[in-house]
């Protein structure tokens, strides 16, 4: 079978899955998503995927239709049906089809879109050279813990990281680095790991919660506050997180390389451990 969606109840085939054109999430960008990995058959943090998904439809005001129990069920159905083992399981959900006024819909029910699609990770060759990375300012608003289908400054900044030869760009706020513009992002300095505290101005990532427990498992100490730009030349490594990519070496900053220019030893141990968790074993 090839990949497959899932939308308001049905499963049929990706390319014949269509929504109104006066879906909310069309015309407002009007709703939220989440992105999960799945591995040999097995959605990686799916518990914590759902409970973002209710957070922020609850932050935007939507009323989610489907209990976790029943999310769960789905995302195994449609795993089943599409016969992937390696895949990435898309949700969105947005404020439903109504004709177009800022204000809330007084009747309109939630449209959900599930999408199932094979995937692979990123290549050896790129996890062993590491990234280069740039730092942009973060344009964006004031409740980047939202996972809100508003990604227009992310697209644009992370358009303009690409077009300067970069793979991903670090935002900074008031001074501040707050992530990448689909990533967390970890330095470390001295054997610590050091990393922005959660708020408002970052996604609480689910890689970056399994990435924190494995370092302190593994007797490093972990920082997680305010961190000033200065601080990203200071660090002898930087690693990017995050569903898709990982746990991603990051050796070149604004051009200059980090530490030594090639993936650290804590970096390094973090992505095998990672690996370990990811696979079960
Ligand atoms: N993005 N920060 C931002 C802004 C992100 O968009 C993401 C993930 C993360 C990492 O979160 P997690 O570890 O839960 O994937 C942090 C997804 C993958 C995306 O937009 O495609």
């Amino acid at each position: 079978m090839p990949n497959i969606a899932y939308l308001n109840g049905e499963f049929l085939p990706l390319e014949e899955a269509m929504v109104s054109i006066e879906d909310r999430g069309f015309q407002f960008g009007d709703g939220i998503y989440e992105v999960i990995r799945v591995y040999q058959g097995k959605p990686f943090g799916l518990v914590e995927h759902l409970e973002r998904l209710n957070k922020s439809a609850k932050a935007i005001g939507i009323a989610l239709t489907s209990t976790n129990q029943e999310w769960e069920a789905v995302i195994r159905e449609g795993l089943e049906r599409s016969g992937y083992l390696e895949c990435k399981v898309y949700i969105q959900v947005t404020r439903g089809v109504a004709p177009r006024d800022h204000l809330f819909p007084k009747e309109s029910s939630p449209t959900t879109v599930i999408t199932f699609r094979q995937m692979s990770g990123l290549s050896p060759e790129l996890i062993q050279q590491g990234v280069s990375v740039v730092t942009r300012p973060d344009l964006r608003w004031a409740r980047c813990s939202i996972k809100s289908l508003n990604l227009l400054p992310n697209i644009l900044t992370k358009q303009e990281a690409n077009e300067a030869g970069a793979f991903e760009a670090l935002l900074i706020k008031d001074g501040m680095i707050t992530e990448g513009t689909s990533s967390n992002v970890v330095l470390v300095k001295n054997g610590t790991l050091i990393t922005p505290a959660l708020s408002d101005q970052l996604l609480a990532g689910v890689t970056r919660q399994s990435v924190l427990e494995i370092a302190r498992r593994n007797g490093r100490v972990v920082e997680e506050r305010a961190v000033p730009e200065e601080e990203l030349t200071q660090a002898d490594e930087l690693f990017l997180i995050g569903t898709t990519i990982e746990v991603l070496p990051i050796t070149t900053l604004n051009g200059e390389s980090v530490g030594s220019g090639k993936p650290g030893k804590v970096t390094n141990m973090v992505r095998k451990n990672f690996h370990a968790l990811i696979h079960g074993n």
